[in-house]
């Protein structure tokens, strides 16, 4: 086979490729990547980048530098500012948040859980949230290493400059969600498969707008969408409150992301922009892979390719995928990543069913919305933590 039996007419390759599938939707392929190495303490990625000093000190992009003083300002201390003293009743917990358990137990008196009863749902649903938040444990460690190596490659000052405040703000996420699901919950999962199938990817990438591509636009896309749920649906006091101060920070990385690469992609070549669009597919269903929870089920003795495909049929629980893509997708268009090469990306996201939402307001300035004092919201958290 040569490399240009797997192009299509604008030269990209296809979904075996980029994804290792033809079908994105392939079940039996998703479930076959599994992490074998669960008991390993470091995980070794080559990271394939040249360091690149700037002698060039001049403001050259201020909306750079506006967002460099609202990191400085917008710091926080994970130790001080979080309310650790909280009790954190687990199951409690677990039991209030029904609507952000994402199954709907009614759909599932048949099949494999039909012998469940509360106390299976209960520790399920459980170590669902343990799993989820692990998830944003280890993505957040991914975005710590991210940014560590675009403080080294960017070429640009002022974005080293604002790279340097991601670094902390990363190591402060780190940080609380550790903390949590150590302290709070009794420890957590390991990182998914797919998951890390892409921070390697991410990391390996030689080119330095990768980074931002894959880490800012889409895997703290996400994350900013998911936090978002989380943080409305929880009555966990802590949670809610570690979330809002997360999310203050990862919309002023989403703008990071998409203030940087607006201006590298409007003077790229269709393909150049044809690998980008390959990697934000990649990443997408990477990242909606990951959602399937695999281990979760294999914890509960439930293998997932019998569950699977009755919670693929599961509306609610695909509502929330779907909308899981909020932010992704109009940023994307923001960067013009939907549409060059005869609308691509765009194609490939009607596939899988993430389009609606491109003309959803971008994350260029939705930082501002989510600075931490500006919510009514906020005002209300504080007194109710204040009175717990
Ligand atoms: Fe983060
Ligand atoms: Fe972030």
């Amino acid at each position: 086979m040569t490399v240009t039996d797997n192009l299509d007419t604008a030269g990209h390759r296809d979904n075996a490729d980029i994804i290792g599938r033809a079908e994105i939707d392939d079940i039996e392929a998703i479930l076959a990547v599994s992490n074998t190495d669960v008991d390993e303490v470091y995980h070794v990625v080559k990271d394939n980048a040249d360091a690149i000093f700037t002698w060039d000190y001049s403001l050259a992009r201020p909306a750079l530098r506006k967002l460099y003083e609202k990191a400085k300002t917008g710091q926080w201390n994970g130790t001080t500012d979080l309310p650790w003293d909280t009790e954190v009743d687990f199951e409690k917990v677990i039991i209030e948040d029904v609507s952000a358990n994402n199954l709907n137990r009614d759909l599932y008196v048949e099949g494999p859980l039909a012998k469940w009863g509360d106390k299976e749902w209960l520790a399920f649903n459980m170590d669902q949230r343990r799993w989820m938040l692990s998830q944003f444990l280890h993505g957040e460690q991914g975005a710590l290493l991210c940014t560590a190596k675009i403080v080294e490659t960017v070429p640009w000052y002022d974005a080293k400059l604002y790279a340097s405040t991601q670094v902390m703000d990363e190591a402060r996420h780190v940080e609380v969600f550790h903390r949590y699901l150590d302290e709070k919950l009794d420890g957590g999962f390991q990182v998914n498969a797919h998951l890390r199938l892409l921070l390697d990817d991410i990391v390996n990438d030689s080119r330095w707008d990768m980074t931002y591509l894959g880490m800012q636009i889409m895997v703290e896309g996400l994350a900013l969408a998911a936090f978002g749920f989380m943080h409305q649906l929880t009555q966990e006091p802590l949670l809610k409150q570690l979330l809002r101060y997360v999310m203050s920070d990862e919309a002023r990385h989403v703008a990071f992301g998409v203030l940087s690469l607006k201006e590298v992609y409007e003077e790229m070549t269709d393909g150049e922009m044809k690998d980008r669009q390959e990697f934000a597919l990649e990443a997408a269903v990477r990242m909606r892979d990951r959602f399937l929870s695999q281990e979760v089920w294999e914890r509960h003795g439930v293998a997932p390719r019998d569950i699977v495909p009755l919670i693929l049929q599961d509306e609610q629980r695909g509502l929330f995928q779907q909308l899981l893509f909020t932010k992704i997708v109009p940023n994307c268009k923001k960067l013009g990543l939907l549409d060059r090469n005869d609308k691509w990306l765009r194609h490939k996201f009607e596939e899988m069913g993430v389009i609606q939402f491109e003309d959803f307001e971008d994350t260029g300035e939705e930082y501002i919305k989510f600075e931490l004092g500006e919510t009514p919201e906020d005002a209300r958290e504080v007194q109710a933590v204040a009175g717990h």
